[in-house]
């Protein structure tokens, strides 16, 4: 793969120009940090895995109807992704109580929510990302009225597709974070990542709050055994997207 020029380094990924400009290759990282970017570290094989276990999740997604800038991976560890305008917006969905959620308002961890929660937050490293109410986002131009409906309804069907395959890989989906962009055509995809970075998730099998947790809980709470969990998902995920094609061809 022809890298041009590096156009951003962020916390886990790089991004490069190529020589289509429709073009940006991603290089996932084995960096993670947390509490932004206050605690730093390293997850040795993660950028391999976070890129393997997004592209089969963007693909999945794609089959189910959900536009994502997804084309395909060169590397393990990286991946050619359709160029977009990224809107400043951290979309978090949740299932079940846990993090921030518990932390500010006292919900108990692990409390299942009567109907997904879905907040934005600003993405912004120096303002903190604060927590946006829908005024605040519409007073910053950050979307449309039109543009955040179309958001909440493809985060919606995005959780609900996540959570029934993520049930098939005996995970469940407590909550996640997605970022979208527009394309040239001023179409709104799905960007960034899907990964056990940017997801809480919890192994279905195991009832101990400590050793069902297979995100980057693991790494923020210094859990230990971070290597393992994430591979683990990938192998979980990997097995049911075999499972799924086996079926579909049948
Ligand atoms: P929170 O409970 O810390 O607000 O996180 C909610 C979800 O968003 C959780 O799955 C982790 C993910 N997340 C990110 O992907 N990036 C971030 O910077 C933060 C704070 C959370």
């Amino acid at each position: 793969m022809v890298q041009t020029e590096k156009l951003y380094e962020g916390k886990a990924k790089i991004l490069y120009s190529t020589a289509d400009p429709q073009i940006l290759l991603t290089v996932y990282k084995d960096d993670a940090t947390a509490f932004n970017a206050q605690k730093k570290g390293q997850i040795k094989g993660k950028g391999e895995i976070n890129c393997t276990i997004a592209a089969a999740l963007f693909q999945f997604l794609e089959k189910a109807g959900i536009p994502t800038h997804y084309i395909d991976c060169p590397q393990k560890n990286q991946m050619r992704v359709k160029a977009v305008t990224i809107i400043p917006l951290e979309v978090v969905v949740r299932n079940i109580a846990a993090g921030s959620l518990c932390r500010q308002t006292g919900l108990p961890e692990g409390q299942i929510l009567p109907k997904p929660l879905v907040e934005y937050y600003l993405k912004d490293d120096a303002l903190g990302d604060p927590l946006l109410t829908r005024d605040r986002l519409l007073l910053l131009n950050l979307a449309s009225p039109e543009q955040l409906a179309t958001i909440e309804e493809i985060t919606l069907k995005i959780n609900q597709q996540l959570q029934e395959f993520f049930k098939l890989c005996q995970i469940t989906l407590v909550d996640f974070k997605l970022e979208f962009g527009f394309d040239s055509q001023q179409q709104i995809l799905l960007a960034d990542e899907i990964s056990p970075d940017t997801c809480r998730l919890w192994d279905s099998t195991e009832t101990d709050p400590q050793a069902r947790v297979m995100d980057k809980d693991r790494f923020r709470k210094d859990l230990g055994q971070v290597e393992s969990a994430y591979q683990t998902v990938q192998q979980r995920v990997l097995a049911a997207i075999s499972n799924l094609s086996t079926i579909n061809s049948d």
